[in-house]
């Protein structure tokens, strides 16, 4: 007897990004004495910081073992403001506007929960973080995709215009963004804001690659537009800035009536991030701003490192400007290693090179848009980057 499944679970597939990593694990395990590196799925192979690894210890030790406050410890709500308060010069309410949850992944998907409705239109800039459309069917509502064109990632204004309407709830913001490295100009997240105030939409925005920006640019949040506070609900995370993916702690920054309605349905879907880490968060959110600037350093050798290899072996890539990810197109590499799609290009990148990235299709809607585009992530060890480009150059540089 087959178990009956969802219509909502049937809607959308598996994880591509996650699966690229199994089909590499996979590949590993077959062949034990083979080098590979997994550029794919976006987490650090480095150690996160040891102030904060003592600090979780730490609270283990101290019996801090039992259910925190549903919507965030007042240790690590004190951080998030103070932290918000030195950084962008905006400190949001502890009490009222604050909710901790279980990565952004939750905050994302308890926010959708909260403020959207069956049959709303939720706007999203493809190529897109592979969640926002699970995000929106989960919740009901329909995705409305607008294009981000490449080499820069623009996005055409009227088309975003027309993409509003009466049934728009929300538009969802990625910047820095994943999979593109895009990050909009203060024009751009006006041109939005005006959007959002003229049709009375919220913004929601995912920043979790807050401190990842490049060559001097400034994170500009939508928040901090004028006429936006009260709007834009703003979500972060300890996943990328602290190197710490698996420990599962994230927010949102929200009016205080959005918040007590994306706490209610945070409550029921978590009760709560893990109390021990949300106490070690806190200790790592007042790192001094070295911690910032020495993370913008690290993170742009590795960019320096990776890229132009991508370009020597015959990747077309189109620059990075924040986030830890490189978007190339392939057609050159498709074509002499005769594969027509990138998700059997990017099996072969694993069976043949040893090197695990994102097949550029799971970023878009239409299938066919992604067809040639392949991502790349360089979170990595500098070992591991070194390791990436010989077998990049092994295996691609003298096709
Ligand atoms: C844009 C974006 N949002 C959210 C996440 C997941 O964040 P978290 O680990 O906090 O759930 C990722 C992870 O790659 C991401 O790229």
């Amino acid at each position: 007897m087959a178990i009956y499944t969802s219509k909502k679970a049937n809607v959308f597939a598996e994880s591509v990004i996650r699966d690229m990593t199994r089909q590499f694990q996979a590949r590993m395990n077959a062949n034990p004495g083979k080098a590979g590196v997994n550029l794919a799925q976006g987490f650090p192979d480095f150690a996160a910081p040891a102030s904060m690894k003592e600090a979780a210890c730490q609270a283990i030790r101290d019996d801090i073992n039992q259910y925190a406050i549903t919507w965030g410890t007042k240790n690590i709500r004190q951080a998030i403001a103070d932290k918000t308060e030195r950084h962008y010069g905006h400190r949001p309410d502890t009490e009222t506007e604050m909710t901790v949850t279980c990565g952004t992944t939750e905050a994302m998907m308890a926010t959708m929960m909260a403020l959207v409705d069956p049959g709303d239109e939720v706007i999203v800039f493809e190529p897109f973080y592979e969640n926002y459309g699970p995000d929106a069917i989960l919740s009901g509502a329909e995705p409305k995709f607008v294009r981000l064109y490449e080499p820069d990632w623009h996005f055409d204004r009227e088309e975003l215009a027309d993409a509003f309407n009466n049934k728009t709830r929300a538009i969802i913001i990625n910047n820095p963004s994943n999979p593109t490295g895009k990050v909009f100009t203060r024009d751009e997240l006006s041109f939005i804001a005006e959007l959002c105030q003229k049709w009375d939409v919220v913004a929601i925005t995912d920043e979790i690659y807050e401190h990842m920006l490049y060559d001097s640019r400034a994170h500009i949040r939508m928040a901090d537009l004028e006429g936006m506070r009260e709007r834009t609900v703003t979500i972060s995370g300890i996943s990328k800035t602290y190197s710490a993916t698996g420990w599962r702690v994230g927010w949102v920054i929200a009016p205080a009536q959005a918040t007590g309605a994306i706490r209610k349905v945070h409550d029921f879907l978590t009760v709560g991030a893990a109390a021990p880490l949300q106490e070690a968060a806190a200790h790592a959110l007042a790192y001094p701003e070295s911690y910032y600037t020495d993370l913008t350093a690290l993170y742009t050798a590795k960019r320096d490192t990776l890229m132009p290899v991508l370009e020597e072996v015959g990747f077309q890539v189109y620059p990075t400007q924040g986030a830890y990810y490189i978007m190339t197109d392939a057609s050159d590499l498709m074509a002499k290693t005769g594969h027509d799609t990138d998700i059997a290009f990017a099996r072969w990148l694993i069976d043949e090179v040893g090197i695990a990235t994102v097949p550029g299709s799971s970023f878009y809607r239409n299938k066919a848009d992604g067809r040639t585009k392949i991502r790349f992530c360089y979170c990595k060890k500098p070992e591991t980057l070194e390791l990436a480009a010989h077998l990049l150059r092994e295996g691609l540089g003298k096709l």
